[in-house]
């Protein structure tokens, strides 16, 4: 696997592949298996496979966040390297911020209105910034993002389609711990206890998805799973919101014909975490 520390070495990898389509997952690094999956889901495309490692400073709205955030590189490159990921760049801040440390401006529509976009200003800002700096100097076939940052990956299809970008944005599924907590580069942070109890964020969406039918109303659905989620040590809700799966907007009614999502986020000792399933 090639290692990629400035534009001089991605530009002479990209001119050694000869035209092989080129796949693109962009990480923060302290790889799990839910990234790897992505890597996976690349190379079984029979595409050229480039992973970046990069914690971008201007998408974290908490600073103890970014400061905190686990990095974990020497194990990353050998879990990459093990599944036969073709190159890793790992770019500093001046290469992708030659100007310094700032958001572009775009239009999300109503897309960042809600969720991570209500409770972390500017996080989606700094997020398309650094994708559409990647997109602009990597030019990849197509790009992978998981469904765990539903809004994200919604958020960063249609600053491809607004934009014309020439990638094709693939999503990738959730993965998740045995216990159904979805795996996250914070998970690391939590302590045993946490841990336990971060479960029961998952456990709660699910079971509450799974007889979605039992409930009158959106508002009875989501004060249900608020209220068992805030009832476990540890964990608080921040929001647990249904929205439709295309628009990101909340429902009004509990409809199977509007394909819809439940998502969370829950602050889990002083970890934030989020997650979101299929409604129906
Ligand atoms: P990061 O949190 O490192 O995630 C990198 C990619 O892995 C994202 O597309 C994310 O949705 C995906 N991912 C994380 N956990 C996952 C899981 N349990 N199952 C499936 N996919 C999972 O998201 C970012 O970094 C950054 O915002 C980035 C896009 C790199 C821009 O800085």
């Amino acid at each position: 696997m090639r290692r990629l520390h400035s534009l001089e070495d991605l530009k002479q990898w990209q001119s050694s592949l000869g035209g092989a389509p080129l796949g693109f997952v962009p990480t923060m690094g302290a790889l799990h298996e839910g990234h790897l999956s992505l890597v996976r889901m690349s190379l079984a495309r029979g595409a050229k496979t480039l992973t970046s490692i990069y914690v971008n400073p201007t998408q974290f709205n908490n600073p103890e966040d970014l400061a905190k955030y686990p990095n974990t590189l020497e194990q990353d490159l050998e879990m990459l390297e093990e599944l036969g990921c073709d190159a890793v760049f790992l770019p500093t801040a001046d290469m992708l911020y030659p100007n310094g440390l700032k958001s572009r401006e775009f239009n999300f529509g109503c897309l960042d209105l809600n969720m991570e976009g209500a409770g972390r200003p500017g996080h989606f800002e700094g997020m398309a910034t650094v994708v559409t700096k990647f997109f602009e100097i990597i030019k990849p076939d197509f790009a992978i993002f998981g469904e765990k940052d539903y809004q994200q990956l919604c958020i960063v299809r249609h600053v491809v389609a607004e934009e014309n970008w020439p990638v094709e944005i693939v999503p990738g599924p959730i993965v998740r711990e045995p216990d159904g907590l979805a795996m996250s580069s914070r998970n690391l942070r939590l302590s045993e206890d946490e841990r336990v109890s971060a479960a029961h964020i998952y456990a709660t969406l699910a079971t509450a998805t799974e007889n979605w039918k039992k409930f009158a109303t959106v508002e009875a659905l989501e004060k249900h799973c608020a209220d068992a989620i805030n009832a476990v040590p540890h964990l608080s809700v921040e929001y647990i919101t249904c929205c439709d799966q295309r628009e990101l907007q909340p429902i009004r009614e509990l409809d199977p014909k509007v394909p819809s999502r439940i998502f969370a986020a829950v602050q889990c000792g002083k970890v934030r975490l989020i997650d979101n399933l299929p409604l129906f």
